[in-house]
């Protein structure tokens, strides 16, 4: 990062984020590709450059774009949005097909623009949306004149919980956006991926939003490393995420679906007697362990470059110790 050659992205000519740009666009097979600071800012771009004030999207009901962007498809690009509920994440072609306004609507309805699909599915426990359904939704969207857009957070481990090439699973979207942060390891960036004319127009918006950054070839230097390093490994956090899973499964009072660990999370529900997620949360945090309550009653545990083999051990004799505590106070 320190060593980055810089220049002025606004005007497009800082070189390490065009080499950043490009990677990203040869790694999913796309055209063309663009920085923005997050997650959420590369979501609320694509779905402004995808619609038109007044439209609506499709998105599954537990997602990050319906849930956890504070409404800004609403506020930001004058949407409303249509949601199906989905199994571990993941909606079905029936459902989303009876989500799909009439086409004319007689001018009534909302005109149906875009259907998202979020892989890997945070608030499912990282489930993995499988191939073969992203690829039936996107001949669904393609038949019913929708955009198809990826929230791919988290797409490089959805690609190497299921084996195949970023591309492979990048295929059948228009648009994708994915982090360097999260389990990449970066501290700030994502970028958004698809077509020329669709960069062309999202380069428009990334900015109307406040989101074109100066010499941000720093943060783009971070990418490429995390690129090169940090995808190849993910498959580390998964098995660590599984062996914390099953511990965890065997911790008295705790509960872990089995079958949602499949890539670098798991949400743990407790049993009331052993007090709330969010004590859970505050002692887990003495123990130099960080999480996040859920709900009430569920905890979310993530792994990630930072976290060895060793802390998982440790989060697992701290979980024990919060059961040992409620005992010895009984
Ligand atoms: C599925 C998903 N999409 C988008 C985001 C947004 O990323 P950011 O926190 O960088 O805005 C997150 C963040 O947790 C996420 O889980």
């Amino acid at each position: 990062m320190a060593r980055a050659a810089l220049g002025d992205d606004v005007f497009g000519d800082d070189p390490t984020v065009n080499l950043l740009q490009d990677r990203a666009a040869a790694l999913l097979g796309k055209d063309a590709a663009l920085l923005v600071p997050s997650g959420t800012m590369g979501n609320q771009v694509a779905l402004r450059s995808h619609t038109e004030p007044g439209d609506e999207i499709i998105v599954e009901s537990n997602s990050h774009i319906f849930l956890y962007e504070g409404g800004g498809f609403a506020a930001l690009s004058g949407l409303s949005a249509r949601c199906v509920d989905g199994t571990a994440g993941v909606m079905s072609p029936a459902d989303v097909r009876a989500a799909v306004r009439p086409p004319g609507g007689l001018s009534h309805y909302p005109n149906s623009a875009l259907l998202c699909v979020e892989n890997t599915a945070n608030r499912a426990g990282g489930t993995v949306v499988p191939l073969v359904r992203c690829r039936e939704l996107g001949l669904l969207a393609r038949e019913e004149g929708l955009a198809y857009h990826l929230d791919g957070a988290r797409m490089f481990n959805a690609s190497a919980a299921m084996g195949i090439e970023p591309a492979e699973l990048a295929a059948p979207f228009d648009s994708i956006s994915f982090c360097l942060s999260k389990g990449l390891g970066c501290p700030i960036g994502s970028l958004l991926v698809g077509s020329h004319e669709f960069i062309a127009r999202a380069h428009r918006f990334r900015k109307m939003f406040g989101g074109g950054m100066r010499q941000a070839g720093v943060l783009a230097a971070a990418g490429l490393y995390a690129l090169d390093h940090h995808i190849e490994r993910l498959v580390e956090d998964h098995r660590r995420a599984r062996v914390l899973g099953e511990g965890l499964a065997s911790v008295p009072g705790f509960y872990v679906e089995r079958e949602r660990l499949v890539t670098n999370m798991v949400y743990a529900g407790i049993d009331e007697e052993l007090g709330s997620a969010s004590e859970l949360v505050a002692w887990l945090a003495d123990a130099g362990v960080l999480t996040t309550a859920v709900s009430g009653s569920s905890v979310r545990f993530v792994t990630h470059l930072d976290v060895d083999d060793a802390g998982v051990q440790q989060t697992l004799d701290a979980c024990s110790d919060f059961v040992g505590r409620h005992r010895a106070s009984a």
